[in-house]
C-alpha cells in the first residue's frame, strides 16, 4: 500500500500527487515510469515518475484524469492509499551534454518532460523550454521548468498566454536562429504534436527524441500491448522505450492503435457515471 502524501490540482483535471514509494524513489532515473493500480483487480495505469525524493522516500506523479481509472486515482485523498506502484519501468532518458537543447511539452506531456529537462540541465545542457496548451489554464509547470531553463517560451492556441499558435511555430524560429538553434530536441505531448515536431526537425537533421504513450498492460515486454513501429521494426515501448528517435517513429500506426479500445473506454465511463448517480 502506498500512502498519498499530497494531492493538488495544477490545471483542470490534472493533479500533482506525492506518493510514498521508497524503493522506487531510491533507484528511479529520468524518463522511467511506474504502473499504478488503485485497488485489487483495478486497471493498470502507466504514469511517468515526475520527480523523486530518495531521502523522504516519495515520488511525484502528474496525473491527468482522462478516464474511469485516472479519475479514481486523482480523487484519492491525502492519507489515502494506492494499492500497487510497480517500477521503475522503462529505459531511462539517454542524457548527454549536447550543448543547446530544446524541450517541448504539450498538455500533460509537459509533466513527462519535466524530469527529462531537469536531468538535461543537470548534465550541463543549456535548456530552452517550450510549453504549449489550448489556453492559459492548461499551461503547467511554467515556474518549475523556468528554474533550470535558459528561457521558457509559452504558446497557447487561443492566445490567452504567451504567443498565439502552436509550439512548432516557436520551435521553427529557434531552428532558424543560428545563436539559439538546438543540437537536440526532446518533445512530449499528444501524438499529433510529437509527429509535427519530428517532421519540422527532420530537414534540419536535429536529433529528436519523443516519449510514446501506447496502451500498456503488463509493462514487462510480455503482453505485446505496447507494440510500436520504429524504423520499420517492432519495439515494445515498456522495455525498449518509452523514448525513441522521433524521425523513426510510425506515428500513424501509434494513433490507430490508441483508438482500439475507445468504444470500451466510453462504456466504462458510462458505467462509472451510472454507479455514482445510483450511490
Ligand atoms: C509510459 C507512459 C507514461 C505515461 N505517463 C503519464 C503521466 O505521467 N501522466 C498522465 O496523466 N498520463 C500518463 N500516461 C497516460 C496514462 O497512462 C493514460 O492516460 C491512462 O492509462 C488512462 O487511463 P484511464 O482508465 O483513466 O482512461 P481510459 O478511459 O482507459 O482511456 C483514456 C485514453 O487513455 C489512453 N490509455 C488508456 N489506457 C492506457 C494505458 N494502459 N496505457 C496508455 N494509455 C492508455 C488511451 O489513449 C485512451 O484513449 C502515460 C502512458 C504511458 C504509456
Ligand atoms: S506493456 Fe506489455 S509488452 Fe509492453
Amino acid at each position: 500500500m502506498h500512502e498519498v502524501v499530497s494531492n493538488e490540482m495544477l490545471a483542470p483535471n490534472l493533479h500533482r500527487m506525492v506518493i510514498k514509494a521508497p524503493r522506487v524513489a531510491a533507484v528511479r532515473k529520468a524518463g522511467q515510469f511506474v504502473i499504478v493500480r488503485l485497488e485489487k483487480g483495478g486497471e493498470r495505469i502507466p504514469l511517468t515518475i515526475g520527480d523523486a525524493d530518495p531521502v523522504g522516500g516519495t515520488i511525484t506523479l502528474f496525473v491527468q484524469a482522462v478516464g474511469a481509472s485516472t479519475k479514481k486515482i486523482v480523487n484519492t485523498p491525502v492519507k489515502g492509499f494506492l494499492r500497487d506502484v510497480v517500477g521503475p519501468l522503462g529505459m531511462p532518458t539517454h542524457i548527454e551534454n549536447w550543448g543547446r537543447v530544446v524541450c517541448v511539452g504539450g498538455g500533460v506531456g509537459t509533466a513527462v518532460l519535466y524530469p527529462m529537462a531537469k536531468a538535461l540541465a543537470a548534465a550541463g545542457n543549456e535548456v530552452t523550454t517550450i510549453i504549449g496548451g489550448r489556453s492559459k489554464a492548461l499551461i503547467i509547470l511554467e515556474d518549475e521548468l523556468s528554474v533550470f531553463s535558459r528561457e521558457t517560451l509559452i504558446t497557447t492556441e487561443d492566445g490567452s498566454h504567451g504567443r498565439k499558435g502552436f509550439v512548432t511555430t516557436v520551435l521553427e524560429s529557434l531552428l532558424n536562429d543560428s545563436h539559439r538553434s538546438p543540437l537536440s530536441v526532446f518533445a512530449v505531448g499528444p501524438v499529433p504534436m510529437m509527429k509535427a515536431v519530428a517532421e519540422l526537425t527532420r530537414p534540419y537533421q536535429v536529433k529528436t527524441i519523443v516519449s510514446l504513450n501506447p496502451i500498456m498492460i503488463d509493462g514487462t515486454g510480455m503482453c505485446g500491448g505496447c507494440r510500436v513501429l520504429i524504423g520499420g521494426e517492432t519495439k515494445f515501448a515498456c522495455v525498449d522505450g518509452p523514448e525513441f528517435d522521433g524521425h523513426l517513429v510510425d506515428f500513424n500506426n501509434l494513433s490507430d492503435r490508441l483508438t482500439t479500445y475507445r468504444e470500451h473506454e466510453c462504456r466504462l465511463d458510462l458505467q462509472e457515471k451510472e454507479s455514482m448517480e445510483a450511490a
